[in-house]
């Protein structure tokens, strides 16, 4: 980060979208005032706070004290014991909710599954006693590469079952990136499918399992469930089916009583630089912080449908897709494959088929839809949405309108959700119910949770002023640490303001205290003395109507400092002529201010992204300023863009 870390804000967005008062009356939170109290409420006391949101889940042993805080290491709810299996499932029968649907499945290929409480209960155990079988027991680290399939919820459960950790790794990810992490974590055993479907075709996870095992040093067995059927290599002594493993097993295993501060799991994420980061979640305080924010924040009742898109390799599929909504007992919709397979229209059949109610996604995936059309949509019956989401990224104005319009027909609520792997369950989000959503904006903390915008001396900054988005005090679903690296995790996350933890995202506070997340910091500009977000630049580009996606990025430049250098990716059926890059330059000097101006604009056929839809900027800087890129490649999604975007240049 520059010296001066205030960030010039240029974007004004003025419209605004009050709560329907039919979604108001029956809402969790209805009311702004009443969100307001929660919010001070819980600001006062937040231990007595989270003590009591702590009462909707099921402890075995109750703790004997909330928050021990010795900055930055958090214990919650110590003395608690806990187990978050348990209240995923086994309360839920007990409730009487045997015969509820859990999980609605659908595979790629278009075959289908329903699991009830009962019978996803039955499963979990069955698996646990086959890993029980294996000799697991608590405290041991298991790696799960999986398709989205059923069992890789099961196996989630099961392992927290039994008070194993479990370390889920994308099934995007390659070989060598699994061995890495198989042997950063020490995980014994690995639990993999022959493959899984992905357009059409299938994705060899045993295959790529079996060039990771000759680089990975502690796994002892591989599990592997039978989904495509294709042919694999079993290698005797260390490969077993699924099937065979739990053959004959009963479906009775009762959960492991856990310390409230067990570990519940690592999540990898890899970080701009360096070697990825183990993510290292406990139980109690992370299972509080899903089912708290999962009941709130989408409004969830007994009759919804829900159906969160992300892939359980993924913070988003941990919190959203398995804790959150199983711990409030919610009947979720699942997906194995691609939104575009085998037509554009893929995600809205789903919807229409099974009537979902609540709809989580990505921009990345919002941008890609508008891209493809109308047509696709409108050609389904999308009545039963009542509330759509946002997560990954900032969502621009322009796409928060088409998804308002377009998918939720005007009358569903948008909660844009910012949150980080590490703060584990969503920060910053408007209670549908109670909060005046402004598109863009991810409006308001929690109750419960406490940020604020600092310059680099940790001052609170002026009304809409960017600064450093920061989190002032603990809250339960917070990072414990880094896995075996707890010098990286305090120099990354606690080093910048003593005590306070960085998020290292920009943010301003508008005249109305409406938050605007301005993207990492260093993705900032520095343009003749200037701090401008990429992600402005972006949001003016992309309302002009030939552009469906930008990404922004600095250059060097001798007098400016920096230039400004935008790659776009334009509609479907657009011309890429000079014309139109005269005019988009314009565009960006009417909408925002000839400070702005780019001095650049390259046409691509698709930016370099991660697996989980973020646009890699880092890369598009190197090309953009003619270097080789020397930074770590190992997530990006698809390799041959890079190659497209070097030889267009040339
Ligand atoms: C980073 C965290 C959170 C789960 C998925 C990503 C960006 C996330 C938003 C949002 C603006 C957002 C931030 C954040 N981000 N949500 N609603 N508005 N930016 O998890 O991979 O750990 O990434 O994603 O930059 O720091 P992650």
């Amino acid at each position: 980060m520059a010296n001066n870390s205030q960030i010039t804000s240029v974007l004004r967005e003025t419209r605004t979208f009050a709560p329907n008062p039919t979604f108001s009356r029956t809402a969790h939170v209805g009311s702004m005032d009443q969100y307001r109290r929660l919010w001070e409420s819980a600001k006062d006391d937040l231990a007595g706070f989270w003590a009591e949101q702590a009462k909707d889940l099921a402890w075995f042993k109750t703790w004997h004290t909330t928050l021990e805080w010795k900055a930055p290491h958090a214990k919650w709810f110590e003395g608690g014991l806990i187990n978050a299996s348990y209240n995923c499932l086994d309360r839920h029968l007990i409730a009487g909710q045997n015969n509820k649907a859990a999980l609605i499945w659908e595979g790629e290929p278009g075959d289908t599954r329903t699991l009830t409480y009962q019978m996803l209960h039955r499963e979990v155990c069955k698996f646990a006693n086959g890993l029980k079988r294996l000799g697991v027991a608590k405290g041991d680290t298991i790696t799960i590469y999986m398709p989205l399939v059923p069992e890789l919820v099961i196996a989630m459960l099961a392992c927290a079952r039994l008070g194993a950790v479990h370390s889920v790794i994308f099934g995007g990810f390659s070989p060598e990136a699994v061995a890495d992490r198989n042997n950063d974590s020490k995980s014994r055993i690995l639990i993999t499918a022959d493959g899984g479907w992905r357009r059409g075709k299938t994705v060899p996870l045993k295959a790529n399992v079996d060039l990771a095992m000759e680089k990975s040093l502690t796994i002892e067995k591989v599990i592997v469930l039978r989904r495509t059927g294709q042919d694999i290599v079993m290698k005797p002594g260390r490969d077993l089916w699924w099937h065979d493993l739990t053959a004959g097993l009963g479906g009775d295993c009762p959960a492991e009583p856990l310390d409230s501060e067990h570990p519940l799991f690592i999540l990898y994420t890899s970080g701009s630089t360096g070697k990825p980061k183990g993510i290292y979640h406990t139980t109690g305080g992370y299972l509080l912080g899903a089912q708290y924010t999962h009941k709130l924040v989408f409004d969830i009742k007994p009759d919804d449908v829900y159906w969160c898109t992300a892939d359980a390799g993924w913070i988003t599929g941990h919190t959203y897709l398995v804790y959150g909504p199983l711990a409030n007992a919610t009947t979720i919709v699942m997906y194995e494959g691609a939104p575009n397979h085998p037509s554009e229209d893929r995600f809205w059949e789903i919807i229409a088929k099974y009537g979902v109610t609540v709809f989580y996604t990505a921009p990345t995936a919002i941008r890609a839809f508008m891209k493809w059309g109308d047509q696709h949509p409108k050609r389904h019956d999308l009545s039963s949405l009542r509330l759509l989401g946002s997560v990954g990224e900032p969502i621009n104005p322009e796409a928060w309108m088409w998804y308002h319009e377009t998918i939720g027909g005007g009358r569903c609520p948008i909660v844009d959700t910012w949150w980080q792997t590490e703060t584990g369950a969503i920060m910053i989000a408007p209670l549908p119910g109670a909060v005046t959503t402004k598109p863009g904006s991810a409006t308001f903390p929690l109750p419960g949770i406490v940020i604020d915008i600092v310059d680099k001396d940790g001052k609170t900054v002026g009304t809409n002023e960017g600064g450093f988005l920061v989190v002032t005090k603990p809250w339960p679903s917070m990072l414990r640490t880094l896995y075996r690296d707890d010098e990286r995790y305090q120099k990354t996350y606690w080093d910048q303001h003593p005590g306070i933890y960085f998020t290292a995202d920009g943010a301003r506070r508008d005249e109305d205290g409406y938050i605007w997340i301005m993207g990492r910091v260093d993705d900032v500009l520095n343009v003749s003395g200037h701090r401008l977000s990429t992600m402005e630049v972006e949001s003016a580009l992309v309302q002009h109507k030939a552009v469906a996606e930008v990404a922004v990025v600095g250059k060097p430049d001798d007098l400016k400092g920096e230039g400004i250098s935008c790659f776009v990716t334009l509609k479907t059926g657009i011309e890429a002529t000079d014309v139109l890059k005269a005019e988009l330059r314009d565009f960006v000097v009417q909408v925002i201010g000839a400070l702005a101006r780019p001095d650049e604009i390259r046409f691509t056929e698709s930016l370099p992204k991660t697996r989980s839809g973020k646009i890699m900027r880092r890369l598009l800087r190197d090309i953009a300023s003619g270097h080789q890129i020397t930074g770590d490649t190992s997530t990006l999604e698809d390799y041959s863009i890079l190659a497209n975007l070097r030889s267009d240049q040339e």
